[in-house]
């Protein structure tokens, strides 16, 4: 897969990605991330990105041009563009997995107050990673491609994901490790058992008695 991220701080996503699963993801060649500073498209002599809106209003909006032609430098017939909003819809797992089968994403960051409404027009969805607003959409993008990359085959071990909070719409069971007591807490016993079919039945039941108790949402769905 590649992933292609349009944002005016690109020095942002550095560190993120340069680190553990998504760095071992792009040594191995599962995903290529390139982040592209779309202020170099501007077409003003300052590479000014935005402008005060039109008709008046507090903040500065993200102009098209510079959006318009970053993207259409890089867009394929395989490519899927997404543009991080607080207005898209609300991203969920189902989707994690269904971005994770397309060959090429394009993210495109929001800045500063909002964005000219013509740049909706580039994308074929717009995500939003919860009811609030951040600074911008580079921790969107963020939180998006790492969603998506620990679900490429290769990057974690199947099994690892198959059982995921969210997943079948159910909340992940409880784990435990070593010791088998700890500050009075016992393991419980089932889980010392062998008896694998017992274990599966306890995780199942105590993954849909925390969903009723914690999302009863998920459930209803
Ligand atoms: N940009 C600002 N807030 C956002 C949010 N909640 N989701 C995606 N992009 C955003």
């Amino acid at each position: 897969m590649k992933i292609d991220i349009l944002s005016i701080f690109p020095s942002m996503f550095a560190s993120v990605f340069e680190e553990s699963i998504l760095k071992r993801a792009q040594d191995k060649g599962i995903v290529k991330i390139e982040i592209h500073d779309f202020r170099e498209f501007s077409p003003d002599p300052h590479k000014k990105v935005d402008f005060p809106p039109f008709g008046g209003g507090a903040g500065m909006l993200l102009r098209p041009e510079p959006i318009f032609e970053c993207v259409e430098s890089l867009k394929t017939e395989e490519s899927y563009v997404i543009l991080l909003t607080p207005d898209g819809q609300i991203y969920k797992q189902e989707q994690a997995y269904s971005l994770s089968l397309k060959m090429h994403l394009i993210l495109i960051c929001g800045h500063y107050e909002g964005f000219d409404e013509r740049i909706r027009t580039l994308a074929d969805l717009e995500l939003s990673i919860g009811d609030y607003v951040l600074t911008g959409g580079e921790y969107a993008a963020m939180v998006l491609a790492d969603s998506v990359i620990r679900l490429l085959p290769g990057v974690i071990k199947e099994e690892s994901h198959k059982n995921d909070s969210f997943t079948n719409h159910l909340l992940d069971y409880p784990s435990y490790t070593k010791p088998r007591v700890f500050r009075g807490m016992e393991v419980p016993s089932v889980l010392l058992s062998g008896d694998h079919k017992k274990i599966a039945e306890y995780r199942l039941e105590e993954s849909i008695k925390r969903t009723k108790e914690r999302r009863p949402d998920l459930l209803e769905r």
